[in-house]
């Protein structure tokens, strides 16, 4: 099964990824997770999108779309993969159907979740995530069961990201709003697309996911 998780910055696309990934064998392919990476071990893609991401504004189509070609032909995807952050244009919604045509793959479904701006706003500015393993919390909706201890993986460590501060924010939604959610009738005129209610809480916005996955 492939699917896309469509939604603003902060709708809950990277939390629902991971845990579709530990129910289902799916492979989460988040762009911003891979460019965070990138910039975090200094390479050339890291060099030049660094402050790109820092300001809220979108990486070149070629960079993202050069990374995704190559995730698509790793074998960790051959179960099915959640796209999270990637197509976030028309332009790159385009490369995509060219490359899922070219390499035989196919979309299942195109899930949208939807979330109210303020929501999103308190969402990301409380967001931390595990030095160590990645797992992601929030200061108020999810944290850890020990304070200060990842649930996970025990580290005492943690790190927030450089563009979750209210100004970025506020500039990445509507970037999200000029950019990215014309996408949403891109796949609907396609049927492809499924919209959800990203409001709720983490367990039922799964719950949700699951009802649209078990259909296919
Ligand atoms: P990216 O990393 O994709 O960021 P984003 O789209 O802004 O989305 P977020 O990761 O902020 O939100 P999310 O939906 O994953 O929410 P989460 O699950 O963490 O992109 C970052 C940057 O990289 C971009 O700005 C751009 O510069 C660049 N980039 C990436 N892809 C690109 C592309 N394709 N093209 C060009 N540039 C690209 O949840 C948020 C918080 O809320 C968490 O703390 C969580 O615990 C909590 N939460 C989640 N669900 C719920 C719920 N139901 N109720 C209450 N709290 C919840
Ligand atoms: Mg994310
Ligand atoms: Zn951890």
């Amino acid at each position: 099964m492939n699917i896309i998780l469509l939604g603003p910055p902060g709708a809950g696309k990277g939390t629902q990824a991971k845990l579709l990934e530990e129910r289902h064998g799916l492979k989460q392919l988040s762009t911003g997770e891979m460019l965070r990476a990138a910039v975090a071990a200094g390479t050339e893609t890291g060099r030049k999108a660094k402050a790109v991401m820092d300001r809220g504004e979108l990486v070149s189509d070629a960079i993202v779309v050069g990374i995704i070609a190559d995730r698509l032909d790793a074998a960790d995807v051959k179960k099915g993969f959640i796209l999270d952050g990637f197509p976030r244009n028309t332009a790159q919604a385009e490369a995509l159907d060219r490359m899922l045509v070219g390499k035989g793959l196919k979309l299942d479904a195109v899930i949208e979740m939807k979330v109210d701006d303020e929501a999103l706003v308190e969402r990301i500015t409380g967001r931390y995530t595990c030095a160590k393993c990645g797992k992601g919390y929030h200061d108020k909706f999810e944290a850890p069961k020990v304070a200060g201890v990842c649930d996970v993986c025990g580290s005492t460590e943690f790190t927030r990201r450089a563009d979750d501060n209210e100004k970025t924010v506020r500039d990445r939604l509507d970037i999200y709003n000029k950019q990215t959610a014309p996408l949403i009738a891109h796949y609907g005129s396609r049927g492809r697309l499924k919209t959800i209610d990203g409001m709720a809480e983490i367990g039922d916005v799964t719950r949700q996911i699951e009802q649209v996955l078990n259909a296919f």
